[in-house]
């Protein structure tokens, strides 16, 4: 989808429809008024009548004469001292599928003044909400109904001056919900098909559109790395395991670590689990809702979403995103319980239940990223139900070493509404998995679930910053919101772009 800018009028706006996103109001509001008189009053009717008042939820959709556009959208955003960037996502969400229903393909959507949203902001927020709510994974479906998508979207500016800013935000919004639905096509994508393997040739791809460097370890190297979680995970699948570094900004050869300007850019390095197909293993899980442990390489794809973006917007650090990719299934040949692995980092982990094998495979991934001398690791997974039972849908949980690095985890995460809340990792959560056989139990039981299971992921990052996000309650939906369709979320793209725009 295309998404261009240009001054606002209403009722000169060309194409299939011009959508006016509007807060509440008694009475058509001033900015209305040259459009309403070139509809003969019909916004005056519609407020008087009540089928449009601009409460938060609200859509009318109308075909219209005597304008431009074939058809006039109004997209309630409520109060508008409370209208904020989550609601200008709503409205562009909703403008999509609205607009998706209605086969229209070039639609003006018009950028409403609020007090607490920047226009650039609000541009980026519009553009987010158009190109998340246009999304559909229906690769799979039959029938003839050609579905129609949004081809291009103007952003209607009330005043010229504002023209280059939202040209910056909806650049903004439009590339980082671009890389959302690329993460969420990975996650949408059946087990069968995405596998470890899928996951690297989608990585081959991204670096080669965007001439990132690229690692790819399979099961020679694995071992060579001595990975032998990601390959004990691994091992009940005939789909092998991969190891997958995607690099951005690397320092040249020569130059040490992008000294040559003076400033050393910073490294970050994002660690997602990438189970493609998460059965439990031996340890197997119940049959309901399994279907859904497809997207459990949610995390791995939010990892290659983001540095996409970050190429896309070109930044100005360096950013290493690592995905530990295996199949979790029983086999004859698969790991069970009693196991005793030997980590890349030297740790042994006894297995308790090879359905916690999320972090088996982010120990060897996590110790990987150390040897990048990052200034911070950022790992997202899918990891634990406790997330879910604990947060519900609402945020990931935010754990780590580091409060400084959780807090602007959790202002980036206000910012984009991919939020995230702290739960705690102490002494008592590590002393939930001392091991009796090895060094530490890959499940501390029931209880801090979310929190035992960050407790063994700190044991293979040394002293690096670190923060985990279990992003097992958001990563996917099972039902429709004004942006998201039923399953992946792409969550944490957005977040994590937003991080490395602010990081300092
Ligand atoms: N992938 C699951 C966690 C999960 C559950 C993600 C539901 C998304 C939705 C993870 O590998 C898992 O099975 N965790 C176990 C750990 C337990 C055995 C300690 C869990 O949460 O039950
Ligand atoms: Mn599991
Ligand atoms: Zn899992």
């Amino acid at each position: 989808m295309e998404i261009d800018v240009s001054r606002r009028d209403f009722a000169a706006c060309e194409g299939d429809a011009v959508v006016i996103p509007l807060t509440k109001a008694d009475a058509p509001p001033r900015a209305l008024h040259a459009l309403d008189e070139a509809l003969g009053g019909l916004c005056a009717r519609v407020w008087a009548a009540g089928d449009f008042t601009g409460k938060s939820g609200e859509v009318l959709s109308l075909p219209v004469d005597g304008i431009s556009a074939k058809r006039l959208v109004l997209i309630g955003l409520g109060e508008e001292k409370s209208a904020s960037r989550e609601s200008l996502r709503a409205a562009g969400g909703r403008t999509a599928k609205v607009l998706a229903r209605a086969k229209a393909t070039r639609a003006g959507v018009g950028v409403p003044a609020l007090r607490r949203v920047q226009p650039e902001d609000a541009a980026q927020a519009l553009a987010e909400g158009l190109v998340l709510g246009a999304y559909r994974f229906d690769k799979y479906k039959t029938g003839n109904d050609a579905p129609t998508a949004l081809e291009r979207a103007t952003l209607l500016a009330a005043d010229a001056r504002q023209l280059p800013a939202l040209r910056r935000g909806a650049a903004l919004g439009r590339a980082v919900a671009e890389s959302s639905n690329f993460a969420r096509d990975l996650s949408n994508e059946p087990g069968g098909v995405c596998t470890p393997e899928h996951l690297a040739e989608a990585a081959r791809g991204i670096a080669r559109s965007h001439k990132l460097k690229l690692s790819v370890f399979g099961e020679r190297e694995l071992a060579r790395e001595k990975m032998a979680g990601i390959l004990a995970v691994g091992r009940g699948s005939a789909n092998p395991p991969r190891l997958i570094a995607l690099e951005y900004g690397a320092a040249p050869r020569g130059a040490k670590n992008g000294k040559k300007a003076g400033k050393k850019r910073p490294t970050l390095v994002f660690v997602g689990k990438g189970i493609t197909f998460d059965s439990g293993g031996i340890s197997i899980k119940p049959a309901a809702s399994m279907d859904e442990m497809k997207h459990d390489m949610s995390g791995g794809a939010a990892v290659l979403g983001t540095l996409r973006a970050i190429a896309d917007l070109a930044l100005p650090i360096h950013a290493v995103g690592i995905v530990a990719a295996a199949q979790n299934m029983p086999d004859g040949n698969a790991y069970v319980p009693g196991d005793v692995i030997t980590s890349a980092r030297g740790k042994t982990i006894e297995v308790l239940n090879t359905d916690a094998e999320g972090r088996i495979v982010l120990s060897d991934a996590l110790h990987y990223a150390t040897s990048f001398a990052p200034d911070a690791i950022i790992d997202l997974a899918t990891l634990t139900g406790a997330c879910l039972v604990a947060l519900g849908d609402a945020c990931c949980a935010v754990l780590g070493n580091d409060e400084k690095l959780a807090d602007k985890v959790r202002a980036a995460g206000d910012a984009t509404h991919e939020r995230a809340w702290p739960l705690p990792l102490w002494e008592e959560h590590k002393n939930a998995i001392k091991g009796t056989f090895g060094d530490i139990v890959n499940t501390g039981g029931r209880n801090a679930g979310v929190s035992t299971a960050a407790a063994f992921l700190s044991h293979f990052v040394g002293e690096v910053p670190w923060a985990h996000l279990d992003i097992a309650g958001v990563a996917w939906t099972t039902k429709e919101t004004p942006y998201y369709a039923k399953g992946a979320t792409g969550f944490g793209v957005r977040l994590l772009v937003e991080l490395a725009r602010h990081w300092k």
